[in-house]
This record gives C-alpha cells, sequence and structure tokens, in this order.
C-alpha cells in the first residue's frame, strides 16, 4: 500500500518549520481538494484524469473529486499519528452505466493508508468535528489564486470563519509539501525508476527501428506499394510525427497511462528550439533536402531519391508511472547510413564530456550552481579545442581569450542557454519553491558565480541533499535567436562557426538520484556514441 502516513508526517513537520514561533505548537489541520475530471466541450467524453500532485502525495488516492481533512499537533498523540480522513464520491447509476465509478468506502478503506474512508458528503460534520476537538487549529489550505491547484469550495471553509478564533491561511502549505516531496523515498525512487526505465526502452525502440530502415529491414514507407495498413514493425519513420508515434506506444503498451510532458521530438536544425511540441511542433518530415538554419517549415516532400540528408533528430520524452515522471533526451543521427557527421559527433562528444564531468561531482552538500558552472566551463573549453571560441591555436588568434575571461563575458549561453537540470518527482519541473527558493542564504556561498546570465534559466538552485532526484540535461545548440547575440563577438571564429551550425542541436538528458556519496543513474538506455551509431546504422 502506498505509505501516505509517511508523507502526511513529513509534510506536518516542514509547515510547522516554517511557521512563527507562537503558531507551532498549535493544532494543524490540512484541507486540500484532489483534481476533477474536466469535459471536452460537446464530445460528452472526460479528459484524460491524473490526479493533482500534492493530493497523492498525501493520499495516494487517484479518486476525482476527494477531499483529504489532516489532524496535526506536535506534542500529542496527533505528532505520531495524524488523523488522516479521505471523502470520495458517492457513485452514482449514470458512474456506473458510462464509467468506471469510484470505488466504495470498504474497498477504498482497503486500499488507502488513511485513518478513515467516508463519502463527500460527510465532509462538513468531520470539519465540525476538527472545530470542536481542536478549537484553536489553523486550517491550511493550497493558494487560492493558483490556476492549477484545485480550491477547496468556500462553502467548506465559511464554517471555519465563522467559528470563533477559526482561522484559515493558504501560506504555509504548499512550501511544505513542496520541501518534504523534495526529498524521494525508497517507493518514490521505485516509480521514478519504472518510468525511466519504460522511457528507456521506448527510446530504444525509436533508435532500433530507425536502425532496421538503415538495414533495409523496413521499406514500407508511404508510396511502397502495400495496399493495407502498415505494422508498427513496419513503420519507416521519415517524420516527427512517426518517432513520436512509436515512443508513445511503446510506453503505452507496457502501461503507462501519461507521458510526464508532451514529447520533444526534432530533427534537424529544429534540434535548437528547446520545447519543440506544440502548435506545429513534432510534426515536420525529416530533411530531405537542403534546410535552412532554424526551418521550422520545411516544406521538402519526400523525394523520389528518399536520401536523408545528414541530420540529428533529438528526442526529449519521458513516461509517467503511478504519477511519477520520467524525462530523457537521446539525441541520434538520421541520414548518413545512421552515423553522425564528423560536426555532429564533435558537438555530440563535448555534451556528453559536460554531462559526464557534471555526473563525476554531483554529491549531497555540492550547491547545483557549481555543477551548472563546470557543464559551461566544460562547453568553454571544447569550444574553444574545436575553434568556434578562438584559443592561442586558432588560425587568427588574436583576440583569443581565456576560458576564464570567455567564462565572464556570457557568451557560452549563446550556445547553452538553460540550466543544467532539475529537480523531478510527481512533477517534471519538480517542487519548484523547494528547488530555487526566493530566499536561499546558501546560493553562491563559495560557488564561482561565470556570469549572471548563466543562471538565468537555471530551475535547482540549492545544495544537493540525498534522495533527491534531479536531471542532468546539457546541450549544444545552434540558433539563430540564440546566436544573434554573439554575431560580433571577436572571441568566436565565425568561419568555424558556419561549420558546425546545421548541426542545429543536441541534448542529453539522463535522470539520476543523489545517493549518500554521490549518484546512481535511473536512465537505462545508454548515450555513448558506439552505441547510439551502432543501433541506429542497424549493426547491433
Ligand atoms: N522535458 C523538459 C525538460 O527537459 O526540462
Ligand atoms: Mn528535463
Ligand atoms: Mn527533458
Amino acid at each position: 500500500m502506498y505509505q501516505a502516513t509517511k508523507h502526511v508526517l513529513s509534510t506536518c513537520e516542514h509547515l510547522c518549520a516554517l511557521l512563527p514561533e507562537s503558531e507551532k505548537t498549535k493544532p494543524q489541520v490540512l484541507l486540500l481538494a484532489g483534481g476533477v475530471v474536466e469535459f471536452r466541450n460537446d464530445t460528452d467524453r472526460e479528459q484524460a484524469f491524473r490526479q493533482e500532485s500534492n493530493f497523492r502525495y498525501l493520499t495516494g488516492c487517484d479518486v476525482p473529486s476527494s477531499y483529504v481533512l489532516v489532524g496535526y499537533q506536535p506534542g500529542t498523540s496527533l505528532e505520531r499519528t495524524p488523523s488522516v480522513e479521505l471523502f470520495i464520491p458517492e457513485p452514482n447509476i449514470a458512474d456506473m452505466m458510462w464509467s468506471v465509478p469510484p470505488p466504495s468506502v470498504a474497498a477504498a478503506q482497503e486500499t488507502h493508508d488513511v485513518t478513515r474512508v467516508d463519502h463527500s458528503a460527510a465532509l462538513p460534520a468531520a470539519i465540525d468535528n476538527l472545530l470542536k476537538a481542536l478549537p484553536t487549529a489553523l486550517f491550511h489550505v493550497l493558494p487560492r489564486s493558483s490556476l492549477f491547484l484545485p480550491a477547496v469550495s468556500e462553502a467548506f471553509l465559511a464554517p471555519i470563519l465563522a467559528h470563533e478564533g477559526g482561522a484559515v491561511t493558504d501560506f504555509y502549505l504548499l512550501s511544505a509539501l513542496h520541501r518534504a516531496r523534495l526529498i524521494k523515498d525508497d517507493h518514490e525512487v521505485s516509480l521514478i525508476r519504472k518510468a525511466c526505465d519504460i522511457s528507456s526502452r521506448a527510446h530504444e525502440v525509436v533508435m532500433r527501428v530507425l536502425g532496421a530502415a538503415v538495414k533495409g529491414g523496413i521499406v514500407a514507407g508511404p508510396g511502397a506499394g502495400i495496399d493495407r495498413p502498415l505494422l508498427p514493425s513496419e513503420w519507416l519513420i521519415e517524420r516527427e510525427a512517426e518517432a513520436e508515434a512509436l515512443f508513445v506506444a511503446s510506453c503505452r503498451r507496457e502501461g503507462a497511462v501519461h507521458q510526464a510532458y508532451l514529447p520533444i521530438v526534432a530533427s534537424s536544425t529544429r534540434a535548437s528550439t528547446l520545447h519543440y511540441c506544440c502548435n506545429g511542433g513534432n510534426d515536420k518530415e525529416f530533411a530531405w533536402g537542403p534546410v535552412g538554419p532554424h526551418d521550422h517549415e520545411n516544406k521538402n516532400s519526400l523525394s523520389s531519391g528518399r536520401n536523408l540528408k545528414p541530420q540529428v533528430l533529438l528526442i526529449d520524452a519521458g513516461c509517467e508511472w503511478t504519477c511519477h515522471a520520467s524525462d530523457i533526451t537521446r539525441t541520434m543521427p538520421v541520414g548518413n547510413g545512421g552515423k553522425f557527421t564528423p560536426e555532429a559527433k564533435a558537438i555530440y562528444e563535448l555534451v556528453l564530456e559536460m554531462q559526464t564531468a557534471c555526473l563525476e561531482i554531483l554529491k549531497p552538500g555540492l550547491h547545483w550552481d557549481a555543477a551548472h558552472l563546470l557543464s559551461h566551463r566544460v562547453l568553454v573549453r571544447g569550444l574553444q579545442r574545436l575553434g568556434i571560441f578562438k584559443s592561442p591555436n586558432s588560425p587568427n588568434s588574436g583576440s583569443w581569450a581565456s576560458e576564464e575571461a570567455i567564462l565572464a563575458s556570457g557568451q557560452s549561453a549563446a550556445f547553452y542557454p538553460h540550466g543544467l537540470g532539475h529537480s523531478l518527482g510527481m512533477d517534471v519541473h519538480d517542487v519548484p519553491s523547494a528547488s530555487k527558493p526566493a530566499a536561499n542564504p546558501t546560493i553562491n556561498k563559495g560557488v564561482e558565480l561565470g556570469h549572471a546570465s548563466f543562471y538565468e534559466h537555471l530551475r535547482l538552485r540549492v545544495k544537493l541533499e540525498a534522495g533527491m532526484v534531479v536531471t542532468v540535461e546539457p546541450g549544444i545548440y545552434f540558433s539563430p535567436h540564440l546566436l544573434a547575440s554573439v554575431r560580433e563577438s571577436a572571441l568566436i571564429d565565425h568561419a568555424v562557426l558556419k561549420r558546425y551550425e546545421a548541426v542545429g542541436g543536441v541534448r542529453i538528458e539522463d535522470v539520476v538520484l543523489i545517493t549518500a556519496d554521490g549518484v546512481e543513474n535511473l536512465t537505462k538506455v545508454k548515450s555513448d556514441v558506439e552505441w547510439i551509431e551502432g543501433v541506429c546504422s542497424g549493426a547491433l
């Protein structure tokens, strides 16, 4: 059974730590609403339901339109054994006719780690009981102005506010939940591990289907003259949408209900768009003819020659497993017999070097800023080696600058604008207020800063702790929009840069658990060049 009580206790402890001294010893009550099923208009059909993360963390309950009421007080028996009351809707005949009804109270009691389960109609009486038993209690709800969090209706709050001394606050609960959710227990890690396993296999499936086509094992693309629908094993991947379909199909086949976010499937120079998925993303043919830098509108139709231009295919995709996310990026070669071009290979190996260097230093106590800065340092060193940033060995080395000076200039952010990674858990960009606190006295203590622009999009800015799960996802991009800021730079050899721009972008993203003395990589799909090229060329 999902160990919800452990999560309730951890949340209450963090909540009390956040409270002013005068409130800390008072009784605390948490009141949360779960998610509701949304309907699409004029279809009479539900949108896919996914429980709100905070509610699920405290209850393990996936029943829509539920509530939870928690009573806690330090220094009393409620400190060890908080009361956790779960309220689920009563099934009605329409539920039973059209869809899967909610479980009975007795069935839900068997499968949930809570003190008691009742129907939602019993919630007002339960609130009243708590008000009588704990008259000085402070009631906590999630932020009421959020568009993303289910609100507890006024009808439930009015009796609390009408009660003498009754108080409701939405100031502390979300921060406490985020802080509790930042550190994962073994069960949570096992769910993330499972999501990563399924997603790892899905990435490999796409690569193997690409490789099989290179070997001539799949030829039945459009126009192959087969007068029936193609079977999945016959899907020749020639479009981003086809790669996305295979990835999602592989995850769904293994039972994953949701993707943790819309997959990002970008071929050729479109890989330089970081979140290329909506409004026309994931929907282009691979490059068959010359593709202009950042050409989102590649209109080249499938040519009779069917010679794919050498290009990369970047897939950033991960499924959820019971409300726990994965987030994995692989960049693979398409065309060129399933091998990277020399330029793409050089950039790929540099991204891998950035990732490996960071993985080697991650451990509890290390501030994430330091790992992020290291990724920029390795990038600058590598781009100097390739001659993109000038070095003493450059043909026109007149205005070369040292690694430190380039870092201080901030110009590496034109190639790598995003953060090294983020916390991951029930949500992909998990627990933002605990990952990047507004006030964090430890930030930058003893950490060399580099340039302020490096930190603009960094989603994790704390010291690492054992039990955190984070992504490590460096990338190098050649985006005209980003490169505009360095087109006049004297630090860059623009003739060399031009040679690399057709690569578009490379990102490699793994999910890792911070352990007592380092990391455990939860991502199973490999990323070394030999394996990626071996699979994508059909040799392995
Ligand atoms: N998939 C979004 C990210 O990597 O952060
Ligand atoms: Mn990520
Ligand atoms: Mn990602």
